[in-house]
């Protein structure tokens, strides 16, 4: 079995939430590189952002990378953009198994829409901005996230499904 597990997807996909269920349901921990970033920076996620930059946030991104091959038994979620910046996406799969959870625009925005998360490429945007955002945005990243070892449907019973897809790769 894999010793580290990636989830990769689009904001909202919920790879926070499954993340931790899926950990819980195979014994591992769960890591949120988000929150491992803005622990170790003292700083929230949009503050990084607003008073450093998004490419200094990428910077960090590649760093928890290479923190977490040190890892054993975990199941990490990453930020949205992730798997798109540098050789990110091929450091992942060197890594451990990297796994999608896929949604269309339109599941994703209605998850966003009531996400409590603050972030800062969709913040302060109408809902129809909002969708036209995460359309363009997913056509961009899509050709990252579909070099996934799997591609798993993020919609109903999702933590099931990952947890027997990484059972039956062994
Ligand atoms: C981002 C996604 C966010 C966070 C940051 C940037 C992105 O993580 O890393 O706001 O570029 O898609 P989530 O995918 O957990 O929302």
């Amino acid at each position: 079995m894999h010793s580290r597990i990636y989830l990769i997807g689009f904001m909202g996909s919920g790879k926070t939430t499954h993340g931790k269920k899926i950990a819980r349901m195979m014994g591992y921990d769960f890591l949120d590189m988000d929150e491992w970033i803005s622990e170790k920076e003292g700083k929230t996620i949009p503050e990084i952002f607003a008073e450093e930059g998004e490419s200094r946030f990428r910077e960090l991104e590649t760093a928890a990378i290479k923190a977490t091959n040190q890892l054993q038994q975990v199941v990490i979620a990453t930020g949205g953009g992730l798997p798109c910046h540098g050789n990110n996406m091929q450091m992942l799969k060197a890594s451990g198994l990297t796994i999608y959870l896929k949604l269309t625009p339109e599941a994703l925005l209605s998850r966003l829409k009531e996400s409590k998360t603050k972030r800062p490429l969709l913040e302060g945007k109408s809902e129809e901005e909002m969708f036209a955002t995460i359309r363009e945005m997913l056509t961009a990243r899509e050709p990252w996230y579909n070099q996934a070892d799997m591609t798993i449907d993020g919609l109903g019973r999702v933590n099931e499904r990952v947890v027997n897809a990484i059972q039956r790769q062994k």
